[in-house]
């Protein structure tokens, strides 16, 4: 393929390019708009507030992203036994050919300074025992002990505390309970076109719409996070449903990456039935020395890898899925990480996850914890600077919704935090140095209300057939299954004002609430997702085919998923 758009085989029709929801009746003006409020977002309200009028919108309340459960913390080099080319050449190595090099550099030069920027802002990290310098540990595919962590595994919520504080104390303004459907755009009169806002759906406490307004803003800037909620079991929180990209996709901009879905190797498995997110056991527990066993007692990653339990997350990912599909001891479905070397230590160094065996039964300090892989971090999204800029004028995109080079095919451990942190603030210091000129929109011709919807009960199909064809590992036959159950699942979508489809639909019209727009954005996302591991026929960093096990040169390259005016998915190089 040399830049063409092709519509991969079964690849799912009929996306909608708008959300349906009723004509605004309501306009806010502000400078800087953000969408998202975690780590990447907090940080550009609270760099661009001193100078601009800043809203943040987010769906739900400030911290109920992915930040808020982050547990291992932020990768940066403050040892002075680390080098700045290790933290480098670590993050390239896990990043599989696909990281740019250049501003790799440029995070790990900048992490240091936001480490200590952070604690400024009344950050407070974990001291290393005995002494006052920082604590460091370690997570898989590290060379060194860079990781900066707080309240043991809590580093998250820290993170979210102190740039919600700060962000509020700056003058950040917040509106809650506002779904984020569609960017409103303009043309600038140099022909060029620009997002100039964002078409907000109010919400009660219920998601049930309350009104829908549109918010003027000279930069608006995406910090949706990623999409783990596109699977049946996953790390994230409930609201992690890929609304930034697919807000982007029905923009016309392209996506890119979005193959490469990090799966992290450990999260608590609570049973076959368990759905939704599951408690993460960090990979910092492997930092601590745990090991993984297989149910008949073997180790898991001995011989696999040099650096065996603390490989890079792909290579664990990928060995407890095979080691899962042996069923050894008859069991095909989880593994056991043994920490009882730390035996009560491990209480105080990892208070959520002890929490978190301690409610199914389990005490870390003697048993082996169950674990299987889930669905963690979206490595791809849209295509970025580290400065947040995009194809659009006038629109940002920061932190696991944007793709910017860092992570390439596999994101080394704890360095999401930091870049959500560095690229945050570069965006925000800019945008209160310079603002793109405003610009009217675009006179709207559309009907938003004659756009289909999916019913929200077809949302668990949608995350069974993303966990079962498309997990760990998939092939052609896998993804062509995705492709066909999620064009069969669009064809179900139905419009507020159209009753014809409501047999199929499983009920009557679907309605503008959050959760249908959250449901259309999912299988918008699935889809982009399906189509672009369909071409890469190859194995590397987190897509792992076993129709194709290993990587190939020929693919060293970038997919980028478009949506057409028809709402079909094209992919291109
Ligand atoms: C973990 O604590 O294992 C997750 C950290 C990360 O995803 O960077």
């Amino acid at each position: 393929m040399t830049g063409t758009a092709v519509r991969p085989p079964g690849s799912p029709s009929l996306l909608p390019r708008r959300l349906a929801a009723p004509a605004a009746t309501w306009e806010r003006d502000v400078d800087v708009v953000v969408l998202g409020s975690g780590a990447a977002g907090l940080s550009a309200a609270l760099a661009a507030r001193p100078v601009r009028s800043v809203l943040i919108v987010t769906k739900d309340t400030l911290s109920a992203g992915s930040t808020q459960w982050a547990q291992g913390g932020l990768a940066a080099v403050l040892d002075p036994s680390d080098t700045i080319e290790g933290h480098v050449r670590d993050t390239l190595e896990a990043g599989a050919g696909l990281c740019d090099e250049a501003v790799v550099r440029e995070l790990v030069a900048e992490a240091p300074t936001s480490i200590r920027y952070l604690m400024r802002l009344g950050a407070a990290f974990d001291p290393a025992a005995g002494g006052t310098d920082i604590a460091l540990t370690r997570e898989g595919g590290h060379s060194h002990n860079r990781i900066v962590h707080s309240g043991g595994d809590r580093s998250g919520a820290e993170i979210q505390r102190t740039l919600d504080e700060s962000a509020l104390g700056a003058g950040v303004d917040v509106l809650g309970r506002a779904f984020a459907l569609d960017l409103v755009v303009g043309t600038a009169p140099d022909g060029v076109r620009q997002a100039v806002g964002v078409r907000i759906g109010q919400t009660d406490e219920y998601g049930r719409l309350v009104s829908v307004g549109i918010v003027n803003a000279r930069a608006v800037v995406v910090a949706c996070g990623g999409y783990g909620q596109v699977f049946a079991s996953t790390s994230n929180p409930p609201a992690v449903t890929g609304d930034g990209i697919a807000m982007a996709l029905r923009a016309g901009l392209a996506v890119t990456d979005v193959e490469f879905v990090q799966f992290h190797p450990t999260v608590m498995w609570r049973g076959p039935d368990a759905t939704g997110q599951q408690a993460l056991v960090s990979e910092a527990v492997r930092g601590e020395g745990a090991i993984l066993y297989d149910a008949a007692g073997e180790r898991v990653m001995a011989g696999v890898h040099p650096l065996e339990d603390l490989a890079p997350r792909d290579v664990v990912a990928a060995a407890i899925s095979r080691r899962m599909g042996e069923a050894p001891g008859g069991v095909d479905d989880h593994v056991y990480l043994d920490a009882t070397h730390l035996g009560t230590r491990f209480y105080e160094r990892f208070p959520s996850i002890t929490e978190a065996c301690r409610e199914i039964g389990l005490d870390p300090a003697v048993d082996r914890i169950p674990v299987a892989p889930a669905a963690h971090y979206a490595c791809g999204g849209i295509r970025a600077g580290l400065d947040g800029t995009t194809a659009m004028r006038g629109l940002y995109a920061v932190g696991e919704v944007a793709s910017t080079g860092v992570h390439g095919a596999n994101r080394l451990a704890s360095n999401s935090l930091t870049e959500s942190v560095v690229a945050g603030t570069r965006v925000g210091r800019d945008l209160a140095w310079e603002l793109p000129d405003r610009v009217s929109p675009d006179v709207d011709i559309d009907d938003p209300m004659g756009v289909a919807l999916l019913a929200p009960a077809r949302v668990r199909e949608v995350r069974a057939v993303m966990s079962r064809h498309v997990g760990v590992v998939r092939d052609a036959m896998s993804l062509a299954s995705a492709a066909g159950a999620l064009g069969s699942i669009a064809r179900t979508m139905s419009s507020p004002s159209s009753s014809l489809a409501a047999g199929d639909a499983g009920g009557g019209p679907v309605e503008p609430s959050r959760r249908s727009w959250e449901g259309t954005n999912i299988l918008t996302v699935a889809a982009a997702r399906v189509s672009a591991a369909q071409l890469r026929t190859e194995s590397r960093g987190c897509h792992r085919r076993s129709d194709f096990p290993e990587p190939r040169d020929e693919w060293v390259r970038h997919l980028d998923v478009t949506l057409d005016a028809t709402g079909a998915v094209h992919v291109a190089d």
